[in-house]
């Protein structure tokens, strides 16, 4: 009997190998590292460490994150930019609930992450218009129409290493988007948590590198690139709209969103465990992308097309039109393999010919084995 989980229907038996779980390695998590800069920061005797924080989050943390950051996207980013959240998913809950209305319309990029959709859809009650992409993302042609329609409050974007695709927006289709939300007076909301996980070339530079504009709200999260369960992302903007977030009811009574954890994160921030770790993380997943390539090509070859991705979690493919994945899935779990269906990740139930993999959950030995079971199934699909 395969063991479903309710929110995302992925098969977690402990004999199936899923790549619809969209999630880190248990083994490659940071518990050494953790434990380090834990015993560091108790050791200081801060009688502040489990007090209520600072509503925007605590100053010395935004400082050394604004160093990473500035350093990661190779742009400068400012402390007084920066509110503190309970990871990206806190943060797009909280730009609804500032900016919107339930009934107001948003672009979403066509596909995109599927429990985000959730977020706009379901808890905030938004009218979500999709925007088609292509081999490089949104596809800015269609936005433009869609305003002569519409008018957003905001448009959702994952531009680097996008879930569930895996593509980057190239530069200059996110000037042209910049041009746009300020022509048109909308809100980019960009969801920046892979723009660090790149494995080789680094992506163009973030939107969070426009926020002076007034038009970008940037998310970011320490979810890929340390671990999820710590809980802790960000929102970068104006300090006028960062201030907006920390003035609110929730991070006043709160007392900031994440104090603790922010606290022992700076640690690995100061002193580079967080930047020595991230540098791990690139090679092994690398490993793992070469790995999954190898083994689609061999087992799957010219049955579904993909791109290789240079960064973040995904591989996105792409099948014959004839193919329903949603029905394909079905024998795929009977052979003890999973996947995320293209029709997850779609706001109007579309791309069912469209599948999506994760690479990072699983070592490369186990890779190799569920895209076995995977291309079996594809052949007894095609029988
Ligand atoms: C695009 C995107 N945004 C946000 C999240 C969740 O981020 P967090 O754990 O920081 O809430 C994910 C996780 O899969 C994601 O893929």
């Amino acid at each position: 009997m395969p063991n479903l989980d309710r929110s995302t229907q992925v098969d977690r038996s402990a004999d199936s190998i899923n790549f619809g779980i969209g999630q880190p390695d248990f083994a490659l998590l940071p518990h050494t590292l953790m434990r380090k800069i834990s015993a560091v920061r108790f050791a200081e005797g801060d009688t502040e460490l489990l007090n209520y924080g600072f509503e925007q989050g605590d100053g010395r943390f935004r400082r050394a994150l604004a160093a990473f950051l500035s350093r990661g996207y190779g742009t400068d980013v400012r402390p007084p930019q920066l509110m503190i959240t309970a990871g990206a998913s806190q943060a797009l809950s909280l730009i609804c609930t500032f900016f919107t209305q339930p009934g107001d319309t948003v672009f979403v990029e066509e596909p995109s992450y599927f429990l985000a959709l959730r977020i706009l859809q379901e808890d905030h009650r938004l009218k979500i218009v999709p925007i088609p992409s292509d081999e490089n993302g949104l596809a800015l042609p269609a936005v433009e129409e869609a305003l002569t329609r519409h008018r957003p409050v905001f448009l959702y974007t994952i531009p680097t290493y996008q879930n569930p695709t895996g593509r980057t927006l190239p530069y200059n289709r996110r000037q042209q988007l910049l041009a746009l939300a300020a022509a048109h007076d909308f809100l980019i909301v960009a969801d920046e948590v892979y723009h660090l996980l790149d494995y080789g070339k680094p992506p163009p530079p973030p939107f969070a590198a426009h926020v002076a504009s007034g038009q970008v709200l940037s998310l970011g999260s320490f979810s890929k690139i340390l671990a999820p369960g710590l809980r802790l992302g960000w929102v970068q903007t104006t300090p006028q709209l960062a201030r907006r977030f920390a003035s609110s009811g929730l991070a006043d009574s709160g007392g900031g969103l994440n104090h603790f954890t922010s606290n022992l994160v700076r640690v690995a921030l100061e002193e580079g465990g967080q930047k020595d770790y991230l540098d791990g993380l690139r090679r092994a997943y690398w490993q793992r992308v070469e790995a999954m390539d190898a083994a689609l090509r061999r087992h799957i070859n010219d049955r579904a097309v993909w791109s290789v991705p240079a960064g973040g979690f995904f591989f996105w493919l792409t099948c014959g039109d004839e193919i329903d994945t949603t029905i394909l899935l079905k024998a795929a779990i009977s052979a003890k393999v999973g996947f995320l269906p293209g029709s997850r990740c779609s706001s109007v139930g579309g791309l069912g010919h469209c599948l999506r993999l994760c690479f990072t959950h699983y070592d490369i030995p186990e890779i190799e084995e569920g895209i076995r079971r995977l291309g079996q199934v594809f052949t007894a699909h095609a029988g």
